[in-house]
């Protein structure tokens, strides 16, 4: 019997040194130490055996069963821990990293700027006034003293459509509209999208953003506009900025200017950016043409008048550094979230 019991042990410890999952340790169990388990059965047997050897094998197989019964325990501790840790280490997760960035829209850098000069410009009580991108002939051209046969109009490219109307090219159309609206003193902005009939490179798109202002009054004179722009400037770029103007020919002004500020990369000193002149074209402007104020109905006897035309996207570009306008319209979004 006693080697009976030990070969029982041998079989049971054999198993068990083998298992490698929890099931298996759980069948092991029903099978030697359930209720007809090999050791239990084994231990309802005694009962046929003489005394002496009934207690000796009786104390050794309860000795079997308490310590199988211990082992099988560890083990399932054991495999569940282990089985805990595989799983661990592969749903392992960093709670202290950030949660995945969504990213929120934001306003155009084009758009921040021309609310910028918006609000500078509505607290020196300018209006903001609008027109429409598809315009006629005669606000684009004819009221700007530009004729049919004017040689001008070859300076700003245009996208024409078949029933003879086209796509403003500058927002000095709504210069016209402002007058006919509305009489002197005029103080108005008119900020907007432009379109030319042009090929596109790092300096040119076809479709690009200005702000027109006009200013009418009974004895306006350049220096209202040197000041208005000198302080848009500082406006903008937080710190005083020297301008120059340079004469300029646009039909609708008379004398017409180019007003340049000087390079706040290289503070004057040349550098790429101002193709090493020291100064940057900012905006064409002037003094309102006698002719255009006739055609707002506003008497060039009695007032004057300055108007310019502001380059947003350019503006933009000094601000940020950038150094091609056809970023403002392409869709890669990677050069929005910059900003
Ligand atoms: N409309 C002109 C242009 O787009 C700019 C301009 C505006 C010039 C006002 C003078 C006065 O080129």
């Amino acid at each position: 019997m006693i080697e009976k019991i030990k070969e029982l042990e041998k079989e049971i410890s054999d198993i068990l040194s083998q298992v490698t999952e929890i099931d298996q340790v759980e069948k092991i169990r029903i099978d030697y130490l359930g209720k007809k388990g090999k050791i239990t059965s084994m231990l309802k047997s005694l009962g046929s055996l003489e005394l002496e050897n009934r207690k000796k094998a009786g104390a050794l197989l309860n000795k079997i069963k308490n310590t199988y019964m211990e082992k099988i325990n560890n083990l399932k501790e054991n495999l569940i821990s282990s089985m805990q840790n595989e799983m661990m280490k592969k749903e392992w997760v960093d709670v202290s990293l950030s949660s995945n960035t969504e990213f929120i829209g934001h306003i155009h850098p084009i758009t921040t700027m021309r609310y910028e000069v918006e609000d500078f410009f509505k607290s020196m009580g300018f209006m903001i006034a609008d027109g429409p991108w598809l315009e006629d002939d005669y606000h684009n051209f004819e009221a700007l003293n530009i004729p049919l046969d004017h040689p001008a109009r070859d300076m700003q490219d245009t996208f024409w459509t078949e029933d003879g109307r086209l796509l403003r090219t500058h927002t000095s159309c709504v210069q016209i509209r402002v007058m006919g609206k509305y009489s002197p003193p005029i103080r108005a902005i008119a900020p907007g999208r432009v379109f030319r009939y042009e090929s596109t490179d790092a300096s040119h798109e076809n479709t690009f953003n200005q702000v027109e202002g006009l200013m009418i009054d009974k004895g306006i004179s350049v220096s209202h506009l040197i000041y208005t722009m000198k302080t848009l400037l500082s406006h903008v770029f937080k710190k005083d900025i020297k301008v120059r103007l340079r004469p300029g020919y646009f039909p609708f002004v008379e004398p017409g200017f180019e007003l340049d500020f000087q390079c706040l990369f290289c503070g004057g000193e040349g550098c790429s950016v101002c193709k090493h002149t020291g100064w940057v074209e900012l905006m064409p402007c002037g003094l309102v043409h006698p002719n255009v104020l006739k055609h707002g109905n506003i008497d060039p006897d009695e007032y004057s008048g300055f108007a310019f035309g502001l380059g947003l996207d350019r503006l933009v570009m000094m601000r940020y550094g950038i150094n091609d306008i056809r970023y403002f319209n392409n869709p890669d979004i990677r050069f929005l979230r910059q900003f």
